[in-house]
């Protein structure tokens, strides 16, 4: 097994494992039925979709784990600049491995591999998209060197035609 950086010709593979990733995310935790979801709003899920997979590509943050051709894992990172009070903070936008060969450290190697990266580039500091109930993900991330504490994000969708500034 391999981990590489992202390529262009991985689109389609690793488009399938990240949708098939957010599809089991969302079986385990909202009651929609993922046919009954408009295809629009899916198509544009994930960092693989086609509007967000070239910022992923071209920033060399981005890895996939590769066995016989194979894509078994991934990870999508960008550089983001002037957040947080940090000139280059590392974004880990969505990770992943294919159920069937979860538990083997792929995860780890993704992460670990990704977050260098992140350093050799000038981040100071990285931030990683967890959902809270996800305790393998929260394990992940501890075991790489992550701390979780209580913040959390307050979003507002500016494209909510419901909206009133
Ligand atoms: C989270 C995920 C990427 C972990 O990948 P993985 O390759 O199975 O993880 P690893 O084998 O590298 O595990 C590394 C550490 O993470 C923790 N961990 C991983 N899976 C775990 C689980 N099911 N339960 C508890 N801890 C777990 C453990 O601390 C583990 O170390 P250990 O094996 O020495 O105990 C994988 O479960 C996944 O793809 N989940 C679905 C998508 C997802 O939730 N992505 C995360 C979005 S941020």
């Amino acid at each position: 097994m391999e981990i590489r950086p992202l390529k262009i010709r991985d689109i389609e593979k690793v488009r399938e494992l990240e949708v098939a990733c957010i599809r089991e995310y969302f079986a385990a935790t909202l009651e929609n039925k993922w046919e009954d979801l408009p295809q629009d709003w899916k198509d544009g899920l994930g960092a693989s979709s086609r509007r967000h997979f070239k910022a992923y590509l071209d920033g060399g943050l981005s890895f996939v784990a590769e066995e016989d051709g194979e894509i078994m894992g991934f990870i999508f990172a960008q550089m983001l600049h002037h957040i947080c009070d940090e000139e280059n903070l590392l974004w880990i936008e969505n990770m992943g491995v294919h159920p069937y060969f979860r538990r083997n450290a792929i995860g780890y190697k993704l992460l670990r591999e990704c977050v260098k990266a992140g350093m050799a580039q000038g981040a100071c500091v990285a931030h990683s998209m967890i959902q809270l109930d996800n305790a393998p993900s929260i394990m992940l991330h501890k075991k790489v060197g992550f701390f979780i504490d209580r913040r959390q994000v307050a979003l507002m969708d500016l494209r909510d035609p419901n909206l009133r500034l």
